[in-house]
């Protein structure tokens, strides 16, 4: 996925009933590595990154660009949002353009199961419907990755398609852009 592009960045810090949304800094490195090597966030995104290569590979600052939101509670970083341009050459579209804005979300095990994922999306895409008004946002998780699922139909994405992607069967959905048109399938 590349950036999002032509967005007012880095907005103010975006404060949730329990969590602070925010642009990432260097205190946050050792949570990026721990989500990157952690064979549980990794199950359904490839597989965990040895912790070693990671160490090395992983920038001071890392995560820092338009669109992607570290999420906080009580003053530690506890995992990440992200909305992206989805990259065209990948399937998966609502716009003939292709590069949509896609959400993505990875949070640390030990703060999955509190709602904390569903609070940070909601927070970010309130934030992308006041950056790009009407724009809509995709989403594409594993089939198999159940939470991820459970997540996306709970922020309201609804399917487009199905397909194989990374020798999985890959679920593609869209929310309609807040303010706007929804996009063609869904009107
Ligand atoms: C996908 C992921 C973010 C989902 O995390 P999550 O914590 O299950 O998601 P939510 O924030 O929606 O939390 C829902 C759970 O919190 C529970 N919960 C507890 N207190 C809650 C509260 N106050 N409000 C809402 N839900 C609450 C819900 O009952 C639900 O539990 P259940 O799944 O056992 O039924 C997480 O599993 C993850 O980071 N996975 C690895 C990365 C990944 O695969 N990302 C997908 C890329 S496409």
């Amino acid at each position: 996925m590349t950036g999002l592009g032509a967005v007012a960045w880095p907005p103010a810090p975006i404060r949730t009933e329990r969590l602070v949304l925010r642009e990432s800094e260097a205190r946050d490195r050792e949570a990026f590595i721990e989500m990157f090597a952690s064979p549980e966030v990794r199950t359904y995104l490839g597989g965990p990154r040895p912790r070693d290569e990671l160490e090395r590979a992983v920038p001071e600052v890392p995560g820092r660009r338009p669109g992607l939101f570290v999420t906080e509670l009580d003053g530690a970083m506890i995992g990440m949002v992200a909305l992206d341009r989805r990259d065209a050459e990948r399937p998966g579209h609502v716009s003939p353009d292709a590069g949509e804005a896609e959400l993505g979300y990875t949070f640390l095990p030990e703060a999955w199961g509190h709602g904390y994922a569903a609070e940070a999306c909601t927070a970010a895409l309130a934030w992308f419907a006041g950056a790009r008004p009407g724009e809509p946002v995709v989403l594409c998780t594993q089939v198999a990755n159940e939470r991820s699922m459970r997540l996306a139909v709970k922020l309201g994405f609804t399917e487009v398609e199905r397909f194989v992607e990374y020798g999985a069967e890959q679920w593609f959905g869209v929310t309609p852009g807040r303010g706007g048109r929804p996009p063609a399938h869904v009107r």
